[in-house]
């Protein structure tokens, strides 16, 4: 038998458990009216209000968005520069009120190359929401799926430095113990708004049995509507993480 750290079938499929979005469209957003891309990075900030509030509504336990990947720094100085005071903003303005929602906040990301006053504000709102437990809520900022995997083989190697003489020993749950975000379930569904079907570097290695949804739909204009019709179609998709058909209905 071949053991995976994807054999842990999650039992209700209702409403997925962890969701992970990749919050696309901003730029052509803003385009689209005439106005500078930033425009509709502000936007978004409140699609993020929009549909925290609706995943808890729903019962989702863990949020993850992927708000400026690796690859962003590649940008023009402006856009970036822009992102991060938005950032800094928005952690400024939300915190209370994620702390008095039960949210638990977690940035997740190689965070080393953020100003001192976000890393500051960063681990200040994490301590500050650290005891809630309503929702997770999870920002991967400065996130690349191949940094997260390559900082997990560090980091293995860092803890258990005796495991190099003995590969053969490291297996995938121990290996996954090292990942960012080693204490969420997988993702159960993914959303791409934006229009674009790729992943873009997002938990690449987490995202393996992910039921992924593309929408046409761009970011700031997403709502509880537009996650009711992602939910819709999740509730439609047999997770048959390998299995026959027959099995999932026997299993059930
Ligand atoms: C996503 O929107 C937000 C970030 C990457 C920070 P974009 O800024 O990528 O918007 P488009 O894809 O250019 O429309
Ligand atoms: C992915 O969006 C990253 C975020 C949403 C933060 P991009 O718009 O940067 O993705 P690519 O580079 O076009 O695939
Ligand atoms: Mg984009």
């Amino acid at each position: 038998m071949v053991t995976s750290s994807t054999l842990s079938i999650p039992s209700d499929v209702s409403v997925p458990r962890h969701v992970a979005v990749i919050m696309d469209g901003n730029g052509r957003w803003a385009t689209k009216r005439f106005l500078p891309r930033t425009a509709g990075h502000a936007r978004g900030v409140q699609a993020v209000r929009r549909v925290l509030e609706a995943c808890g509504q729903r019962g989702v336990e863990y949020l993850t968005l992927f708000a400026f990947s690796s690859e962003n720094w590649r940008r023009p100085e402006e856009e970036v520069s822009l992102l991060m005071r938005l950032f800094i903003q928005t952690l400024e303005k939300e915190v209370d009120k994620l702390e008095r929602q039960g949210v638990r906040l977690r940035v997740v990301g190689d965070l080393s190359a953020f100003e001192p006053k976000l890393q500051g504000l960063i681990h200040a709102a994490e301590r500050r929401t650290e005891a809630n437990s309503t929702l997770n809520l999870t920002i991967a900022a400065n996130y690349g799926g191949r940094w997260d995997i390559l900082q997990a083989m560090q980091a293995l190697l860092r803890a258990r430095p005796e495991l190099a003489a003995r590969p053969e020993a490291i297996d995938e749950a121990l290996y996954a113990q090292y990942l960012s975000m080693a204490w969420a379930p997988e993702p159960d569904l993914f959303i791409r708004t934006g229009g674009e079907q790729r992943i873009s570097n997002f938990l690449i290695w987490q995202l393996a049995y992910t039921e992924l949804y593309f929408t046409d739909g761009y970011w700031p204009d997403f709502d509880a509507k537009e996650l009711d019709a992602a939910f819709e179609w999740y509730r439609g998709r047999e997770r048959r993480f390998g299995r026959t058909s027959a099995q999932v209905s026997t299993d059930a």
